[in-house]
């Protein structure tokens, strides 16, 4: 018998006590729109929608019109449920509130609409990430303030991956199921439960057109990884950069692998590419629910208090003996 998402989240409340009606409708409406943008991005130059939009984002990069088209997507299918209380996006430099109009609820959601841009026009996966945190208690009104809380703090996490199957990933504390989109149904059916990042790994993930402007821990992980069965670590391993995170980041969870995005000296003053509390924390607390790791080379990616909405920060996650060492060696180097 296939189990639907909405059953999976219907059971999530009622058996687990895991989540509130409110969040298991909010889970459902974000599911939804993964499914309008999937329908999308599956039309591609039939639909008109690929190319750019002539715009800028927040962070200086030229928006596609898909990276338009799935906020938009996301935020009329969120703004009146009467779930949340306020939203963030990759694409909009400030928090979006529920309008007057809508009645509010008490959470908040964050999302990359599209991750993966430069793949968009060359049909090569992308995917949607969110994350959903919780209004602190007693605040008033909704301000970006209440946004600013560490990953740990989220109460649901996922990314939806349009790629030859649009697959859904989801925890809320319990474990990391997948979903794949049963497009005659209309619906996601679970497909695998209990996902388990294995500890050791032969795969790495890093853009090494980069490698000149790494940090000696980077350069040492792998410079050792390269050596091969002849090296240090006696293992050859092999490598994969997809440019999507969502794309990398499932293939970890299907079958191990660490991807990096670490601090580089092209831009010293940034912590990173990534974005911490839309890509990196999402991302974190699914690679830690499946039994992974995830760090900035020193801390959990999960402990770290962010001070801005689109903060960046240094990213090495996926199968743990590995994000151990490669954080192992950062912290070797600032003794
Ligand atoms: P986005 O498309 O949301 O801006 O994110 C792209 C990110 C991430 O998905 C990917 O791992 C990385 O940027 C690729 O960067 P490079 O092109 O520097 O390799
Ligand atoms: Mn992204
Ligand atoms: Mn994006």
């Amino acid at each position: 018998m296939s189990i639907s998402l909405s059953r999976y989240l219907v059971e999530q409340q009622r058996a687990k006590g895991h989540i509130p009606p409110e969040l298991r409708l909010l889970l459902e409406v974000v599911a939804r729109a993964c499914k309008s943008i999937s329908q999308a991005v599956n039309k591609g130059a039939l639909g008109g929608v690929l190319g750019s939009a002539g715009s800028e984002n927040v962070q200086g990069e030229v928006q596609k019109k898909l990276d338009i088209i799935a906020n938009e997507v996301l935020i009329e299918a969120n703004e009146w449920g009467g779930h949340l209380a306020a939203m963030a996006s990759e694409e909009m430099d400030g928090i979006y509130l529920v309008p007057n109009r809508y009645p509010q609820g008490e959470y908040l959601l964050l999302f990359d609409p599209l991750d993966g841009s430069s793949n968009i026009d060359v049909n090569v996966s992308i995917g949607t990430i969110f994350s959903v945190l919780k209004k602190p208690e007693g605040s008033e009104g909704v301000s970006e303030k209440d946004f600013l809380q560490p990953g740990r703090h989220q109460v649901a996490a996922g990314y939806c991956v349009y790629g030859p199957q649009t697959t859904l990933v989801l925890t809320v504390g319990d474990g990391v199921v997948m979903f794949t989109l049963d497009r005659e149904q209309g619906s996601f059916v679970l497909t695998q439960e209990s996902v388990q990042i294995p500890a050791d790994t032969k795969e790495f993930a890093i853009n090494m057109s980069n490698m000149r402007h790494w940090d000696a821990p980077v350069k040492r992980y792998i410079d050792e990884c390269l050596q091969g069965k002849e090296g240090p670590r006696g293992k050859d391993f092999n490598m994969r950069w997809i440019a999507s995170m969502v794309a990398d980041v499932h293939r970890i969870l299907s079958r191990g692998g660490i991807f990096m995005y670490p601090w580089d000296k092209r831009e010293p003053n940034k912590p990173g590419k990534l974005r911490l509390m839309y890509e990196a924390n999402p991302m974190g607390w699914l690679v830690e629910q499946a039994g992974g790791a995830a760090t900035n080379g020193r801390q959990a990616i999960l402990d770290v208090q962010p001070s801005q909405l689109h903060e960046r920060v240094s990213v090495i996650l996926g199968s743990k003996n590995e994000v151990e060492r490669v954080t192992k060696y950062h912290l070797e180097q600032t003794k």
